[in-house]
């Protein structure tokens, strides 16, 4: 599908988002090996939950999907039984990752799958600390899908993943709640702690000191409880960013996760000179949630490395289009992740800023963008890349005439809704 975007003037509005999308892998997976039901509210239509949702019917869950919930009839933590057919991951690296560490404790073998970008995203780095604690793996060149993952009794170990990874850091922890006695995993670097605040939600022991996290195995993960997910800040920085391109914008976003391991964003941004308002602020199933205000604000543009690289690294498409109109640029260092994502998002965000007519400097981790520019209409792609589309949609808001995204549908793996919303906010 091809979408025209039309310049606007400004944003202006109130919105609320799909929940996020990390945390309701985290959602699925656990409640499904938690004892009793679990009822979901909030949980994303967006593809990639979804495939997460329908891996685990594969593997024997009943699923419920009401109008205003997902129910999933955990069945323990060992109520897994073999798919009579493959795991289709669809376009979610989250979910073969994850599952990864799930699928190395089952007594059965386990075949997962993607689409033409997860099939060449690398899983040796789940395999390399899955296989240590005792599983098997067989994958197309040793490392990338279809995953063939053996199961079998695992033993708990102590690792020290060699980049900075929340996937990784969750399905060490994942397997580990089927070892015998402590799984501990040492960050160098901090990532997102969705998976620890939800195992113990579900009445795991997990401590985290400093970088530090250990886990317990063999719990009783207990159902038999709601959680609501919290608006997707990845996605809100969308809507954020664009309402700093366009002078006279004030939008407020309602029910946003502020989880400290994914708020750096609006740190960024504050520093650049874009504060945002919270307001009303309070705890949902060990999630911090609140609504978001953003005016309009002229920006500074700056550097991002080390910590804060990966802690926005979501985030960095969208920021490199705020960094265009900037006074002084952005320079994005240590961002060699952004090769592995969805697409090469170093690769394609060049593309399309170039395509806008926009400079950009591309380095092996990362690329300089020089300030005060302005987007040209142009032909933009998303590559099948849904954070590429969304970036780019949102320059064709600042743009000088309608800007076409190509396979705009991109999108919808993790947020279906977001054209309709750009219409309801734009003016
Ligand atoms: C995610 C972690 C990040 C992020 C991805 C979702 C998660 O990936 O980019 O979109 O839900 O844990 P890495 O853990 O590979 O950095």
């Amino acid at each position: 599908m091809q979408k025209s975007i039309a310049p606007a003037k400004a944003l202006q509005g109130s919105i609320s988002l799909p929940g996020d999308k990390s945390i309701s892998h985290r959602y699925a997976m656990i409640s499904a090996i938690a004892d009793g039901p679990t009822r979901i509210k909030r949980f994303p239509a967006g593809g990639d939950n979804q495939s997460t949702l329908r891996c685990m019917e594969q593997l024997g869950i009943q699923v419920e999907r009401l109008p205003e919930e997902v129910v999933v009839h955990g069945k323990g933590l060992d109520g897994l039984r073999a798919s009579t057919s493959d795991l289709d991951c669809g376009n979610s690296g989250s979910t073969m990752r994850m599952l990864s560490g799930i699928l190395a404790a089952q007594p059965f073998s386990t075949t997962m799958f993607g689409d033409e970008s997860l099939s060449s995203r690398p899983m040796d780095r789940v395999m390399n600390p899955l296989s240590q604690m005792g599983a098997k793996f067989s994958a197309r060149d040793g490392r990338f899908p279809p995953l063939r993952v053996d199961g079998g009794k695992l033993t708990a170990m102590r690792y020290a993943p060699p980049m900075a990874s929340a996937q990784v850091k969750s399905c060490v922890l994942l397997a580990g709640l089927y070892c015998e006695g402590e799984t501990v995993v040492e960050e160098k670097i901090r990532t997102r702690d969705h998976t620890e605040i939800a195992l113990r939600e579900f009445g795991a022991d997990v401590t985290s000191i400093g970088n530090t996290i250990t886990l317990q195995g063999r719990p009783n993960l207990t159902g038999n409880r709601e959680l609501t997910v919290p608006g997707d800040i990845s996605s809100a920085a969308f809507f954020l960013v664009a309402a700093l391109l366009l002078p006279g914008s004030q939008i407020t976003i309602y029910g946003v996760g502020l989880n400290p391991t994914r708020s750096a964003l609006l740190d960024f941004l504050a520093s650049i000179g874009a504060q945002a308002k919270i307001l009303d602020m309070g705890q949902s199933c060990g999630e911090i949630v609140g609504d978001i205000q953003m005016k309009y604000a002229p920006v500074r543009g700056g550097l991002l490395e080390g910590a804060m690289t990966a802690a926005l690294i979501d985030e960095i498409p969208v920021l490199a289009v705020l960094g265009a109109v900037s006074e002084e640029g952005l320079t994005v260092k240590d961002a060699k992740e952004l090769r592995v994502k969805e697409t090469d998002r170093i690769a394609t965000v060049a593309e399309n800023m170039k395509r806008m007519g926009i400079e950009i400097e591309v380095a092996p981790d990362g690329f300089h963008i020089p300030g005060k520019q302005k987007f040209k209409a142009a032909q933009c792609d998303s590559f099948h890349d849904h954070r590429i589309a969304m970036a780019f949609a949102i320059a064709g808001l600042a743009a000088d005439g309608p800007t076409l995204i190509d396979r705009a549908e991109a999108a919808s793996v993790s947020f279906p809704e977001f054209y309709d919303t750009i219409e309801q906010l734009s003016s």
